[in-house]
C-alpha cells in the first residue's frame, strides 16, 4: 500500500464569520492558548508520521509562511539573551528544509477547488488533508488512525464523529455499513441533507485521506452548493468507482472557525496544559460564580 507522505492544508478561506479579527490575520493564525490553529493541526499531521506539509495559501495569508520559517533576527536575539527555551521551541516548529511547500488559490472558489489548486505538488500518490480550522483533541493523534487504516485497506477515508440528530442538516453526512465498528465502508455521502434525511448523525470533521484521482473531478471545476467548488461533490463522484471508509473519531472536535468552537477549544486545551489548568480553572471559577 502506499504510504502516506503528504498532507494538504488548505489556507486560502476568507475567515468572514470571524470579521474583523480576520481582516488582516488569517483565521488559521488565532490562537489556542499558546500557538495558532494552524500549528495544532501541522502538530497533528507530523505526530501521524506525514513528512511534507502542503499549504494552500491566499492573499493576506503570507504570515503562516513565516510562521513555519526561520526567524533569523529573534532567534539572534534569544540566542544573545540565553533564553534556550524558546530557542528550542521555535526550532521545534520549523519544518525540515525542503519540507514545506506553499501555492497560493487565487479566489477562494471553494474548498474544493482549494484541494485542486495542490494537485502539482502532490503528483500521482494518495494524500492527507486537513482542515485546518477543525481542531481535533483525542489520545491518538485522529490522522493516525486514519493513517493506520489506509495501511490496512488502501482507498480514501473520511473522519466521522456522531452529532444531535437535529444538526445534521448542518454538515457532511455519511451513511456506513456498520455503525458501532472504528472503521466501516461508506455506504452514502451526503452535503446537508435536509432534516429527517440524514442516513446517520456522523458528520465527516474535517480530515480526509484521498486518492490522486479525486484531482480529475475536481478539475471540472463544477460549481455546487454556495456557488462554490465542493470538494463533497468530487467525493461523491469518486465513490462511484472507489471505496470510501469512514474512520470514527472518539476524541472532542472544535470548529475554530466558530466564535463558540474558538473560545471552547481555548478551554478545553488550557484545561490541558500541566502549567495552567489549575491557575486557570480557578479563574474560571471566579467568572462563572
Ligand atoms: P470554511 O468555509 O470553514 O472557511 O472552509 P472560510 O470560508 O474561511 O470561513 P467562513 O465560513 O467565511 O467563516 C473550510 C476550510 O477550507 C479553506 C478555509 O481556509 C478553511 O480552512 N478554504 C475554503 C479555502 O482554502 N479556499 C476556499 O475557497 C474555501
Amino acid at each position: 500500500m502506499t504510504r502516506i507522505r503528504k498532507a494538504v492544508f488548505p489556507v486560502a478561506g476568507l475567515g468572514t464569520r470571524f470579521l474583523p479579527a480576520t481582516k488582516a490575520v488569517p483565521k488559521e493564525m488565532l490562537t489556542i492558548v499558546d500557538r495558532p490553529v494552524i500549528q495544532h493541526v501541522v502538530d497533528e499531521a507530523r505526530a501521524a508520521g506525514i513528512e511534507h506539509f502542503i499549504f494552500v495559501t491566499g492573499r493576506n495569508k503570507h504570515v503562516i509562511e513565516d510562521h513555519f520559517d526561520i526567524q533569523y533576527e529573534l532567534d539572534r536575539t534569544l540566542s544573545e539573551r540565553g533564553k534556550k527555551k524558546e530557542q528550542q521551541l521555535l526550532a521545534e516548529i520549523l519544518p525540515a528544509a525542503g519540507t514545506a511547500s506553499f501555492t497560493r488559490q487565487q479566489a477562494p472558489l471553494g474548498l474544493g477547488h482549494a484541494v485542486w489548486c495542490a494537485r502539482d505538488i502532490v503528483g500521482d500518490e494518495p494524500f492527507a488533508l486537513l482542515l485546518p480550522d477543525m481542531l481535533h483533541k483525542g489520545e491518538t493523534p485522529c490522522l493516525k488512525d486514519m493513517i493506520d487504516a489506509h495501511a490496512k485497506l488502501g482507498g480514501n477515508h473520511v473522519a466521522v464523529a456522531p452529532v444531535p440528530e437535529e444538526e445534521t442538516h448542518q454538515y457532511g453526512i455519511v451513511g456506513v455499513k456498520d455503525r458501532k465498528a472504528k472503521v466501516s465502508e461508506i455506504t452514502e455521502m451526503v452535503e446537508k441533507p435536509k432534516a429527517g434525511t440524514a442516513p446517520s448523525n456522523l458528520h465527516i470533521s474535517g480530515r480526509y485521506i484521498l486518492q490522486p484521482t479525486i484531482f480529475e473531478l475536481l478539475a471540472k471545476q463544477e460549481k455546487g452548493a454556495g456557488g462554490e467548488i465542493q470538494l463533497t461533490d468530487a467525493m461523491v463522484a469518486l465513490a462511484a468507482s472507489e471505496t470510501f471508509f469512514a474512520v470514527r473519531f472518539d476524541g472532542e472536535i472544535y470548529d475554530t472557525g466558530s466564535k463558540l468552537g474558538f473560545l471552547a477549544a481555548n478551554v478545553a486545551y488550557a484545561l490541558s496544559d500541566p502549567a495552567l489548568k489549575d491557575p486557570f480553572r480557578a479563574e474560571a471559577k471566579k467568572l462563572l460564580g
